[in-house]
């Protein structure tokens, strides 16, 4: 089936780190911290806002040597550049990619064909600051003069996850009287759970989608639109529907007056969109300053990522670390987990990141990949998903390294729970780096008063092979600020992995297949059109939910 391949995995630094690999494998982490006493601080990088923890890997300095010179073989330092400087990195789409514009607080000149794309930017976000405090002040009112305190935002994808993965993380600084809600899914659920529960007199809603083509977005913005207007009439549209895109063609042919359009760029993909006006319900539920020090902590971590040499880079040392493991062990998946109730929704939001950047098979050359790309990611909040998935990650056939996040300090300190909290993510660390042998767990058995045989059925159900990998990021508490270091960590480490692998992370072509197939079955569900030509179960399907309907 496939053509020619790209061969990263055919160079010198590749190969150097696969036949270190094999000597290397079977190296138990339990020994080298045993042989070095310094390893967490040598294996460490200490920023004043975050403090990465990478030394539960399987890796020593040989390892890491190799990998750094695999990132310079695959010229990381350069391409870093190019991003930053505005060059059409995105080759499939023949775009810039410039979330890191969005929040360039320096605000040095970043030309795009020849334009500085500073001051449009900075028009963009004078009109989210000016908007979201009129909103906030009641400036900004309703049809018929009441405050705005519901909002409502409509988008998929990246122009949903991140608002509301920060809206969320950052719910302590909301505005008193201002609740956000969001509406993704085409699901009619979701519209009806939301429309219940707000005033049509005290609703904003803001259409969110960067093509303003969506089919799940448009769908749901003439749901909620009609249930607006038959409440309180067409006049009342231009005071309650605002509408973020990079289409101004389409927002008005929507019925949203282009003046009530926040504006962005196709230099920005969706999933790296929550730093623009698609930040807009963040804006309005915590306040432009605080917004503002979320992009400060992202520019931060753009100014760490782009002056820091490669060994002392978090998100460098986070994606060499994800290609060791992917192409090396072997090991196809990596797990996420905030001990922080607050960041509860940052896993969803990297599924999107992570797999919708990397999940590719065509390389830059335009040749098909011989090598593993994107892992799955997963997560959820600690301690929760010790309670759900952490058997396997624990005893699993398959080794699924893991991020720990870890606020040092929660926002509702009561009584002793956020040590206990705390407790549980340093201990899952530690478990899963040290394990228990058979022997250790025998004699555990034994101290239990265990007889000769319960020991011997039970030792190995009870041990852990150990060996397994985990990142550790710590800081004070989630704040603005730093949820801006944490999201840019992610979005340039998942930038690392696409170079090494020689992808193109900004492009989602393999999205297109599924949506077009819908549009083909559609009209074969509402009435008894026929569109294309079906396999048989899909034929039968069609038959049988139509059945079901009727
Ligand atoms: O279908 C995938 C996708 O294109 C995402 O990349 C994007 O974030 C989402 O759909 C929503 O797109 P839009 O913002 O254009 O509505």
């Amino acid at each position: 089936m496939f053509g020619k391949k790209t061969e990263v995995n055919k160079t010198r630094a590749w190969k150097k780190l696969e036949s270190y690999y094999k000597k290397f494998r079977k190296t138990e982490m339990r020994d080298l911290f045993y042989k070095d006493p310094q390893r967490a601080e040598r294996y460490n990088i200490n920023l004043e806002s975050v403090m990465l923890d990478y030394s539960k890997n399987i890796i020593n300095d040989r390892v890491l040597a190799y990998l750094l010179a695999l990132a310079k073989e695959r010229k990381l330092p350069e391409k870093i550049n190019a991003m930053f400087s505005g060059e059409k990195i995105n080759i499939s789409e023949d775009r810039a990619v410039l979330h890191v514009a969005l929040r360039n607080r320096a605000n040095t000149p970043i030309y795009v064909d020849g334009k500085n794309v500073m001051p449009e930017i900075n028009t963009v976000l004078a009109k989210v600051k000016k908007f979201s405090e009129d909103v906030r002040l009641g400036k900004f009112v309703g049809h018929t003069g009441k405050k705005l305190t519901n909002i409502v935002n409509i988008g998929i994808g990246g122009s949903y996850l991140g608002p509301k993965m920060a809206t969320e993380a950052l719910k302590r600084y909301w505005a008193k009287d201002i609740k956000c809600y969001f509406i993704s899914n085409i699901d009619g659920t979701a519209c009806c759970e939301v429309l219940n529960k707000v005033d049509p007199e005290t609703t904003l809603f803001i259409v969110s989608s960067k093509t303003f083509t969506t089919i799940e977005t448009l769908t749901n913005a003439k749901t909620c639109r009609k249930w607006l207007v038959d409440a309180l009439g067409e006049h009342a549209v231009a005071k309650h529907f605002v509408a973020v895109s990079t289409n101004a063609k389409e927002v008005a042919k929507f019925g949203i007056d282009v003046e009530n359009m926040f504006e962005f760029w196709n230099f920005v993909g969706g999933r790296y969109s929550m730093w623009s006006a698609i930040g807009l319900p963040i804006a309005i539920a915590i306040g432009m300053d605080n917004f503002e020090k979320m992009l400060e902590g992202a520019y931060s971590m753009d100014m760490h990522f782009k002056e820091t040499e490669l060994g002392k880079n978090i998100p460098v040392i986070l994606g060499l670390l994800s290609v060791w493991y992917n192409d090396f062990f072997n090991y196809h998946s990596h797990a996420v987990i905030p001990y922080d109730q607050y960041l509860q929704y940052v896993p969803e939001y990297l599924q999107q990141l992570v797999m919708e950047s990397n999940g590719k098979f065509v390389s830059n050359n335009n040749e098909y990949v011989r090598y593993a790309t994107s892992p799955v990611l997963f997560g959820g909040p600690g301690t929760d998903v010790q309670h759900s998935f952490f058997q396997m990650i624990h005893q699993g056939t398959s080794v699924i390294p893991c991020d720990f996040i870890v606020p040092a300090i929660s926002h509702n300190e009561i009584g002793d729970h956020h040590e206990i909290l705390l407790a549980n993510a340093l201990a899952q660390g530690e478990a899963l780096m040290k394990g228990k042998t058979i022997k250790e767990a025998a004699e555990e058995l034994k101290k239990a008063g265990k007889s000769k045989e319960e020991v011997n059925f039970l030792k190995k159900f009870k041990s852990f092979p150990g060996n397994r990998p985990s990142n550790t990021l710590v800081f004070k508490k989630i704040d603005p600020y730093t949820l801006g270091v944490l999201i840019a960590i992610y979005e340039h480490k998942t930038f690392v992995e696409g170079v090494l692998w020689n992808i193109n992370s900004f492009d989602q072509m393999g999205v297109e297949l599924g949506k077009q197939m819908a549009l083909s079955i559609l009209p074969e569900l509402q009435n008894n059109a026929f569109g294309i030509e079906h396999d048989s179960s899909t034929k039968n399907l069609i038959k049988v939910i139509k059945k079901l309907r009727k």
